[in-house]
């Protein structure tokens, strides 16, 4: 994505860091603002997320067990390698055994968060979905749920079961482009399924991708406001990585900083809210995850999917860690946080935990 100083170069620093002092004392920001925000270059606005983030989130990251349980998927996202479309992918549903085996490993390394992500997959009734919960509710752990648009009555079941929070981006704000991007997904259903997360108490989270094809930095600013008018509790941010199977195969590459600065962005906005370094930046930068937990991140979600699994889950190519075990993984990720002096969380780490 494009990044463009639109102001005279001589006043835009003072313009931006004015901006970032705005934002750093009334968490507020206009869309204008935003958007000569994202469209600078300036790392005063990373460092100012980072600055924000530690007073308050502290220095803790908060490890969250990821479990792709299916890659099956009846929708045809443009830009996934799940979407239904993609026959080269050989599937796979993970059984309630494997799925129950995972989270025990997760909680025996000492995580307190496991997130259940998969495609939409209708194998997976509510009654599937709320014994799996009910099983895992056995450990002392919460739980997230990432299985995509359901109804209210199902998001009930699932609260009732014990899940604890629920992830869904919103992917765009921009109708049209959402509407390009989803050709058998409808966005105001998307939107109320997230308010209606919120209203049955789970811990909400949602995010956008950033540098898909059309995308503007307006839009972008969107998306930012979107989170805000939500009060989402956890914000993930993902750059695209266009997958070679799928229509968008010939996408732009390069979005890891303009991902960083929506990221950093909605940390001044939302600053004590959940926010994941993620797998996606990692996937296309070195380094990626420790850069965002630098720039407003305070949270890691660990693969801990068997290894025979994870590179079937492939929602964009070059995923990082394909061929490591869940041990090396955790090793690998807990290391790397505390050489840069930040600490791993014991608590379940809800939004509002300290
Ligand atoms: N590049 C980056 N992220 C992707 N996702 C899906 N496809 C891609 C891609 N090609 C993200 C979506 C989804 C999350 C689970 O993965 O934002 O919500
Ligand atoms: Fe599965 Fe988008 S392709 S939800």
């Amino acid at each position: 994505m494009q990044i463009l100083i639109t102001k005279d170069c001589k006043e835009l620093p003072k313009v931006l860091s004015n901006i970032i002092k705005k934002a750093q004392s009334n968490n507020f920001l206009e869309k204008e603002d935003i958007v000569l925000l994202l469209k600078s270059r300036n790392n005063d606005l990373l460092d100012a997320a980072n600055s924000v983030r530690k007073r308050y989130k502290g220095e803790s990251v908060h490890l969250r067990g990821l479990i792709e349980f299916t890659n099956i998927c009846k929708n045809s996202c443009l830009y996934c390698g799940l979407r239904c479309e993609n026959k080269k992918l050989e599937r796979y549903r993970l059984s309630e055994e494997e799925i129950l085996n995972a989270v025990k490993r997760t909680y025996e390394a000492g995580f307190r968060t496991v997130v259940l992500q998969g495609g939409e997959d209708n194998y997976y009734n509510s009654d599937k979905i709320c014994r799996i919960i009910k099983k895992i509710k056995k450990y002392d752990i919460a739980v997230t749920l990432s299985i995509g648009e359901r109804t209210y009555d199902e998001f009930k079941a699932y609260k009732e079961a014990g899940a604890d929070r629920y992830l869904m981006r919103i992917e765009t704000t921009d109708k049209s482009l959402y509407k390009k991007m989803h050709p058998d997904m409808n966005y105001e259903n998307r939107v109320e399924c997230l308010y209606n997360l919120k209203k049955l108490g789970y811990e909400t989270g949602t995010g956008c991708l950033v540098g898909l094809p059309n995308q503007t930095v307006e839009s972008l600013a969107d998306d930012i406001l979107f989170f805000k008018e939500l009060d989402a509790d956890m914000v993930g941010i993902g750059p695209f990585i266009p997958h070679p199977e799928t229509p968008l195969a010939n996408g732009n590459k390069d979005n890891f900083e303009m991902a960083l600065r929506v990221m950093a962005v909605t940390r001044l906005l939302l600053p004590d809210i959940n926010i994941p370094a993620t797998t996606a930046m990692e996937s296309i930068r070195e380094d990626g995850r420790i850069i965002a937990l630098n720039s407003g991140a305070n949270v890691v979600m660990p693969n801990m999917t068997e290894q025979q699994y994870r590179a079937k889950y492939e929602i964009y190519p070059n995923k990082i860690c394909i061929n490591d075990s869940p041990d090396k993984c955790i090793n690998c990720i807990k290391s790397k946080i505390l050489s840069i002096g930040r600490t791993i969380a014991q608590s379940k780490g809800f939004r509002y935990d300290k």
